[in-house]
Parts: C-alpha cells; sequence; structure tokens
C-alpha cells in the first residue's frame, strides 16, 4: 500500500458528502489528511438528490452516498454498513418493549426527512413493501433537527445509527427494538465512470474501502 501511494505528497480533494454521512466523513478524513498532511480537502454535505445533480455536472472528485439509481453511468463500491434504526423519547412506553411489530407503529407520528433524502427513500420503500402506512408528521430537512423534536416528543423519528453516537451515550433517545428492523443499508463511494481520478482521490477511495469500516468500528 505504501509504496502505491508513494506520490501522494500533495493534491486536492474535493468530496461531497450525504448529509447523514457528515457524521463519520470528518473523522475518516482525519486519519487520511495524518498520513497525508500535504493533501488539501474541500468537504461538501448535502442530501443525495443535489449529491446526484453534483455527480452529473461534475462538479467533484468524489462522493460518498447511500445507493446511487441505475443508468446514471457511476460507479459506486460500498465500504460500510448504514443501518437505520427508529428512535424514541427514553420516556416513550415503547422502549421497553421488545420485537415491537410492525404494525403497531401505525398509532404514532413520524417525522420525516425532506423529499431528495437518501434517509427518506429507503424509510418510504420499506414500509410500503410491507403494507405499513405511516402517519407523517413534520418534515425536517436535517438529522439533527428530527433528533431534537423526536427529544422534544413531537413524534419518532427514522435515523442512521451513525447519526445518534452521543444521543446514546447521554441516553437522550432510545433505538426501539422493532421486528424487521434495522433496516440495512450501505454507505457507497461514488464517481462518473469516466473520471480520470488523480492520485489522491484514488489513494482516498483505497482508504475508505480497505480501512474505513474497522476505522468506524473501532471508534463506536
Ligand atoms: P441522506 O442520506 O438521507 O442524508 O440523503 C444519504 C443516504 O442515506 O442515501
Amino acid at each position: 500500500v505504501i509504496n502505491e501511494l508513494k506520490g501522494v505528497k500533495r493534491g486536492k480533494l474535493k468530496i461531497s458528502v450525504a448529509s447523514t454521512a457528515n457524521y463519520f466523513a470528518p473523522q475518516l478524513l482525519a486519519t487520511f489528511i495524518q498520513r497525508f498532511p500535504d493533501v488539501t480537502v474541500s468537504l461538501n454535505v448535502t442530501n443525495r438528490e443535489t449529491l446526484l445533480n453534483q455527480l452529473a455536472h461534475n462538479e467533484m472528485d468524489m462522493a460518498i452516498m447511500g445507493q446511487p439509481p441505475d443508468g446514471l453511468d457511476l460507479v459506486a463500491e460500498s465500504f460500510m454498513d448504514n443501518p437505520l434504526v427508529i428512535i424514541a423519547p427514553v420516556n416513550h412506553p415503547l422502549v421497553v418493549e421488545k420485537s415491537i411489530p410492525l404494525e403497531r407503529l401505525q398509532n404514532e407520528t413520524f417525522l420525516v426527512r425532506e423529499q431528495g433524502s437518501g434517509t427518506r427513500i429507503s424509510m418510504e420503500r420499506f414500509f410500503s413493501l410491507h403494507g405499513i402506512r405511516l402517519t407523517t408528521g413534520m418534515e425536517m430537512s436535517s438529522n439533527e433537527a428530527i433528533k431534537q423534536a423526536v427529544q422534544a416528543g413531537l413524534g419518532l423519528g427514522i435515523v442512521s445509527i451513525h447519526t445518534l453516537a452521543l444521543e446514546l451515550e447521554l441516553n437522550r433517545l432510545a433505538v426501539l427494538d422493532v421486528e424487521s428492523f434495522p433496516i440495512m443499508r450501505h454507505w457507497f463511494v461514488v464517481h462518473r465512470a469516466n473520471k480520470r481520478l488523480s492520485v489522491v482521490s484514488l489513494a482516498f477511495k483505497k482508504f475508505l474501502l480497505d480501512e474505513a469500516a474497522e476505522l468506524m468500528a473501532q471508534a463506536s
């Protein structure tokens, strides 16, 4: 590995990450930059739909996102699991229950991410696949807003486990034990199929594929 990456002295890396990936991307970048201190990184954080637009317009080297749709002439490689879980305020009656049937969720109100969010798409797909109609409450454009609103008692939420480290540690939110959960998604490193990747980009992609999952497992 060291030999292959010898050429990485300096250079720029322009990446965009899905809003949810913002919860781990900076930690990974920190390790990468320790190894290659002369690399300059620009990090853009946005939702899935905007990422796909940016890729279509060749506005960055690479993206970190949930699975992109087929047919866009992209290369996408998965490097880490992304479990989506249901969160509740710690005093919610469902917190103490085990293997909650999906049907029980129909009595609850769910706060949802904005249209264009990958989390939102997966959640809708999952419940329609299982024939469950959820009541949705407020729509919010960030994971932070969803977590705050759930804590405040406005409803339940569905978020990636990666967004929850702090709240779980401080016992501010609870993850419900629901049948068929978590919804298992994956994180992908994505670039245009015809993109000529710089040495720095190649090194970063290799770093994600070889090491990200393990580094994040150690961190949690
Ligand atoms: P998002 O996450 O919900 O922040 O867009 C990306 C994804 O999970 O695809």
